[in-house]
């Protein structure tokens, strides 16, 4: 599935004219290939569903499949399921690993901030015994890290905007936008105005020490509103765990210094990132 699934989000942003041969072409292949693994799959966990069988129900799909009726039929359609599922992994995938991704990148070119990353993280492995989990208390504590985390997806937001509708006739910088009309709205171009953030090309998790004076959809790297990211807290999650073992088991240095990137749509460094990284106790 993940060759696939790939495939699908490789022309997520594309033209949209299905010619042979084309990344939209491909997309739509791949998106129906997806389609059918899934289909597949809700109905092994249907059967596990209706027999009781289901070791978790915890899994998406299972949660799906068991939000029923009075006579316990079905609420959600296959299709409404296996589009949810689709959806989830879209969003859930590329962006959580981008932001782990620029915050490798950024700590190993930030000496300073890492220090104070390790720090922080070591205060808290020093305070488990041998294998002990991390909790969400501990998660808790990890204030810097989240900061630098903040920083990350201001100046490197993954997804660097959305869609939005005009409710009413609006004004903005001169121009009128009727009612009805379809808005981008950006994300790097608002993290990046220094009227909002001073010096925005500095990366500076500081200033992410107060956010109460942060004016409301200033920082939008999950949206906003109604639709904000309902993933936020497991990103987050994601990200804090993934960091504390990194630097606490962790060195490692860029093997490519070259900063750029592109949008494809999501952010990606130009050159990858390949780094080479040691283990800290055989330092
Ligand atoms: C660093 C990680 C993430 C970032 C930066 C991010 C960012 C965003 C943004 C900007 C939106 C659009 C919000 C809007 O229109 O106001 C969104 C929507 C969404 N995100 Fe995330 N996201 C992240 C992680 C996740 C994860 C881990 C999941 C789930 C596993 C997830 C699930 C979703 C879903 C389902 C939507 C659509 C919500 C809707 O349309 O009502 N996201 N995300």
């Amino acid at each position: 599935m993940v060759q696939y699934f790939q495939q699908m989000i490789d022309g997520i942003w594309s033209i949209p004219i299905n010619l042979p041969f084309t990344r939209f072409n491909r997309s739509l292949k791949a998106s129906k290939e997806v389609q059918k693994m899934l289909k597949q799959l809700i109905s092994e966990k249907r059967y596990e569903f209706e027999n009781n069988l289901a070791s978790s129900r915890q899994d998406l799909i299972t949660c799906l499949l068991s939000i029923r009726g009075e006579n316990n039929q079905e609420l959600m359609s296959e299709n409404e399921i296996i589009h949810n599922v689709m959806l989830i992994m879209v969003a859930g995938h590329d962006t959580s690993s981008i932001l782990i991704t620029f915050m490798i990148r950024l700590l190993a070119n930030n000496q300073n901030i890492h220090a104070a990353v390790l720090k922080e993280q070591e205060e808290i492995a020093k305070s488990k015994s041998s294998g002990e989990s991390l909790t969400w208390e501990d998660l808790g504590k990890m204030k810097y890290t989240w900061r630098v985390a903040m920083e990350t997806l201001r100046m490197f937001p993954p997804v660097f905007g959305g869609f939005r509708q005009t409710v009413k006739d609006i004004e903005y910088g001169g121009y009128l936008i009727p009612k009805g009309w379809k808005i981008f709205w950006v994300t790097a171009k608002t993290h990046m105005d220094s009227n909002i953030f001073q010096e925005p090309e500095k990366f500076d998790p500081a200033r992410f020490e107060d956010t109460s004076s942060l004016p409301p959809y200033n920082f939008v790297p999950f949206g906003g509103g109604a639709r904000i990211c309902p993933g936020y807290e497991l990103a987050k999650i994601e990200t804090l765990v993934t960091i504390h073992y990194l630097v606490t088991h962790f060195t490692w240095k860029l093997c490519c210094t070259d900063d750029s990137f592109s949008r494809d749509p999501t952010l990606v460094p130009t050159q990858g990132l390949p780094i080479q990284i040691t283990p800290r106790k055989s330092l």
